[in-house]
C-alpha cells in the first residue's frame, strides 16, 4: 500500500515529526524562513496532508493546487492563516493545537506586563549605555501592580490563565470582555464581564487575548487609547493586527498611555528600524509566547494527532472546522 504524502512547512519537534514520518512519506521544508507561496503550492501538489505554521497562508489558491489534500494540521492554536470556509467547502479537515500553549503564553503576557510597567527594557538599556549615573529617587519610576485593575480582552483559555496569575499573585481586580459572561471567571477570579469602553476606562493593565478576525482587526486604535488611563499598560500576545501600530506609537509618544508590551506585531518580523523599538516605553518580543521546550513538544504531539487522524479519514482530535 502506498504511504500518504505529507508536506511539513518547517522543522517541528521530533515528538510529533517522528510519528508523522513513521506513518507517511514526509517532505520537510528545511529552511529557517517559510517556503515562498509559489513553492508551498508546488510542494503540496500531490500531498494528502499539510503541516502548516502561522506564517503559511492556506487559502483557496493553495487548495486548488492540492487536489488530494485531506487534512491541514496547523502548528499553532491561532488559525487566522487558514481560510476555514474554503477548506470546509473542499472537505479538507483543519486542526490546531489548543490548550498546550496556554500556560507559556500567559507567562509571557505577565512578563511583558511587568517589564513594561516597571520600565525594564528602558532602564536596562540605559544601564548598558552608560546612563546609570547613581541611585536616583526619581529615576525609572514605573507603575505599581498590587490591587490594581486588569482588563482582559477575550476571556478564553489564555486570557483566563493570565488573569489567574495576576489575580492570585498581585490581587488584581479583573474585568473582561468576551462574547458572553464566563461563569468560571466570575466564580474563581471574582471577574466582571463589561463592555470594551468600560474596560478601557477602568483598567490599569489591558491584556489582549482575542482571536484575529474581521471584527477584531484594528480593535485598538486612537479612540481606544484615548479612553485608557495615562498610567495604563497595554499587552498584546494574540495577533499584531488587532492593534493599529501607528496609533499605538502615537499614544506611547504622547503619553496617552504609559507603556506597551507586545509579543506580536504587524508585520512579523517587525523591521529593525521600526519606531516601536525606539520608543523607550515599548517592549517588543519576537512572538515567543509558546517558545518553551515542553510547550513546543506538546504542540508537535497535538499536531501529529490531528494530521494522522485526518490522513486516516477520521475526525480530528482538535478540529477547527466541521468536516
Ligand atoms: C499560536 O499558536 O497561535 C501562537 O501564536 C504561537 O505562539
Amino acid at each position: 500500500m502506498t504511504r500518504p504524502k505529507v508536506f511539513v512547512a518547517r522543522r517541528i519537534p521530533a515528538a510529533g515529526l517522528d510519528r508523522i514520518a513513521a506513518a507517511a512519506a514526509v517532505d520537510v521544508w528545511p529552511d529557517r524562513l517559510p517556503p515562498p507561496v509559489e513553492v508551498l503550492r508546488e510542494r503540496v501538489r500531490d500531498c494528502d496532508g499539510l503541516v502548516s505554521l502561522l506564517t503559511d497562508k492556506v487559502d483557496a489558491a493553495l487548495l486548488a493546487a492540492a487536489p488530494r489534500l485531506k487534512v491541514v494540521s496547523n502548528f499553532a492554536v491561532g488559525v487566522n492563516n487558514v481560510d476555514l470556509p474554503a477548506c470546509t467547502a473542499r472537505g479538507v479537515r483543519v486542526g490546531n493545537t489548543p490548550g498546550v500553549l496556554t500556560d507559556a503564553t500567559a507567562d509571557i503576557a505577565v512578563t511583558l506586563l511587568l517589564a513594561a510597567a516597571r520600565r525594564l527594557g528602558e532602564s536596562m538599556t540605559d544601564a548598558k549605555e552608560g546612563r546609570w549615573l547613581t541611585w536616583e529617587p526619581l529615576g525609572w519610576l514605573g507603575q505599581d501592580l498590587s490591587g490594581r485593575t486588569l482588563g482582559i480582552v477575550g476571556m478564553g483559555r489564555i486570557g483566563f490563565a493570565t488573569a489567574k496569575r495576576l489575580h492570585g499573585g498581585w490581587g488584581m481586580r479583573v474585568l473582561y470582555t468576551a462574547r458572553g459572561p464566563k461563569p468560571d471567571a466570575d466564580r474563581e477570579l471574582g471577574a466582571r464581564w463589561v463592555e470594551l469602553d468600560d474596560l478601557l476606562a477602568e483598567s490599569d493593565f489591558v491584556s489582549v487575548h482575542a482571536d484575529l478576525n474581521d471584527s477584531t482587526q484594528g480593535l485598538f486604535g486612537a479612540e481606544q487609547f484615548r479612553r485608557m488611563k495615562p498610567s495604563a499598560v497595554l499587552v498584546n500576545t494574540s495577533r499584531g493586527p488587532l492593534v493599529d501600530q501607528a496609533a499605538l506609537a502615537e499614544a506611547l509618544r504622547a503619553g496617552t498611555i504609559f507603556a506597551a508590551g507586545l509579543d506580536v506585531t504587524d508585520p512579523e518580523p517587525l523591521p529593525p528600524d521600526h519606531e516601536l523599538y525606539r520608543l523607550p516605553n515599548c517592549v517588543v518580543a519576537p512572538h515567543v509566547a509558546s517558545a518553551t521546550v515542553g510547550t513546543r513538544d506538546a504542540m508537535a504531539r497535538l499536531c501529529a494527532d490531528n494530521l494522522l487522524a485526518g490522513l486516516r479519514g477520521e475526525k480530528l482530535p482538535h478540529p477547527v472546522n466541521d468536516v
